[in-house]
């Protein structure tokens, strides 16, 4: 697999055209008090949930299934324990549950949505899309709905779309969700990606709104196809289609090259969080709450020591659920609101990174 030790994410993380009529200079004043300039809306999260499986899978219980250890999981990763969704649950099960739990906290009826957005790399099947199956599910308008595939970035990729159409007008109440079902994708003979991915699910609800001074402030998307072979699933696509061959070579399972992306990981996550405030012109102790993507813990600590910040600024949760791809930032986000740790007129970031490359971020003023 190639391995490459630069990547040039300056050049390659540059916002799209609606980002830039957000913030028209990245020098701006800092915190400026309205970041939506005339004619284009603000986008406000108004409601938040995540749902776990009930099954909880130990290191312990690893242990007995493959040549590992607790000692070695929580030493090189800081996970604990995982969920397993249950045999019959799929994607879209787990994400009706959080959606509903988000349109709750919201006090927003279905009815009221006008765009479903689903980011995923696990979904119910290859088509139709989750968030379609999801709209039916719940019972929403026919309006759009869509899956988002950025791998772990999936979540962030669709709330800054959420955030594009609320801004032109295109939508004022928008669903996005980040669900995983990676037990499905899992090889559980393999020690290097077993130990580390968890399924569960999260959602959140975002709306326009007239207070143009909270808000998702900013976003950063970026990606890096050349690295693609560092993290995927090389089965069941229009490749390699299924076929006796494709499951005797375990091409139906989740490859990954966790050396090579640990370094990428960090790189970006910390580059991107650095664009966001850049964008917004606030400075790294502006920052109230950084959550980033849950993968390992020592990729969050070296993110962490590469902006001078103390982890008691950065939100933790990979130690109950480990990786569960899309899903880990709502669902940091969600317990992060839901214990207090986010009060109004707070900024925090989600920032993440996964398949694709992918990365991204945004930035949110409570
Ligand atoms: O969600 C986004 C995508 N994923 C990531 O961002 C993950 C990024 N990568 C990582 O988190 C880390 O690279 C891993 C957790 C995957 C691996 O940690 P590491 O510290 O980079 O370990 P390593 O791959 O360098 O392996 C060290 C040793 C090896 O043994 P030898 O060659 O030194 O004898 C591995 O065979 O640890 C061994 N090893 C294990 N031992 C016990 C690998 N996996 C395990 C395991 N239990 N589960």
């Amino acid at each position: 697999m190639p391995v490459h030790d630069e990547l040039p994410l300056t050049e390659q993380s540059t916002p799209t055209d609606a980002q830039t009529l957000l913030h028209p200079s990245p020098h701006a004043d800092r915190l400026a008090e309205s970041h939506v300039p005339k004619g284009l809306n603000s986008a406000v999260i108004t409601g938040t949930g995540f749902y776990m499986p009930e099954k909880v899978l130990t290191n312990a219980d690893l242990e007995k299934m493959v040549d590992t250890s607790d000692e070695w999981i929580i030493e090189r990763t800081g996970i604990k324990e995982r969920r397993i969704a249950r045999p019959e649950q799929a994607a879209s099960d787990l994400a009706l549950e959080a959606a509903r739990r988000a349109l709750n906290d919201a006090h927003t009826r279905p009815s009221e949505l006008d765009l479903i957005l689903v980011a995923t790399v696990t979904g119910d099947m290859l088509f139709p899309s989750t968030a379609c199956l999801l709209q039916d599910r719940l019972g929403a308008p026919k309006v759009g709905a869509m899956d988002v595939s950025a791998g772990c970035t999936g979540f962030i990729y669709a709330l800054d779309t959420a955030r594009q159409h609320i801004a032109t007008g295109a939508a004022r109440t928008v669903l996005v969700v980040g669900v995983e079902v990676l037990s499905r994708i899992t090889d559980w003979t393999d020690r290097g990606t077993c130990v580390l991915l968890g399924d569960g699910s999260g959602a959140a609800v975002v709306k326009q709104s007239e207070h143009k001074h909270v808000g998702i402030v900013a976003g950063v998307l970026g990606a890096d196809g050349s690295r693609g072979v560092d993290l995927y699933m090389p089965g069941g696509g229009s490749r390699h289609p299924a076929t006796e061959e494709t499951l005797r070579k375990r091409m139906h399972y989740l490859k990954m090259n966790g050396n090579a992306i640990f370094k990428v990981a960090v790189r970006s996550m910390a580059q991107t969080v650095t664009q966001l405030l850049d964008k917004i012109g606030a400075k790294p102790e502006d920052i109230k709450l950084l959550i980033p993507h849950q993968a390992n813990l020592r990729i969050i600590e070296a993110v962490a020591k590469q902006l001078h910040f103390s982890m008691d600024r950065v939100f933790v949760n990979i130690q109950k659920y480990a990786n569960t791809s899309s899903a880990t930032t709502i669902i940091a986000l969600d317990e992060a609101r839901k214990t207090g740790l986010i009060g109004p007129g707070d900024l925090t970031m989600l920032v993440a990174f996964g398949a694709g490359l992918t990365w991204g971020g945004v930035a949110i003023r409570w």
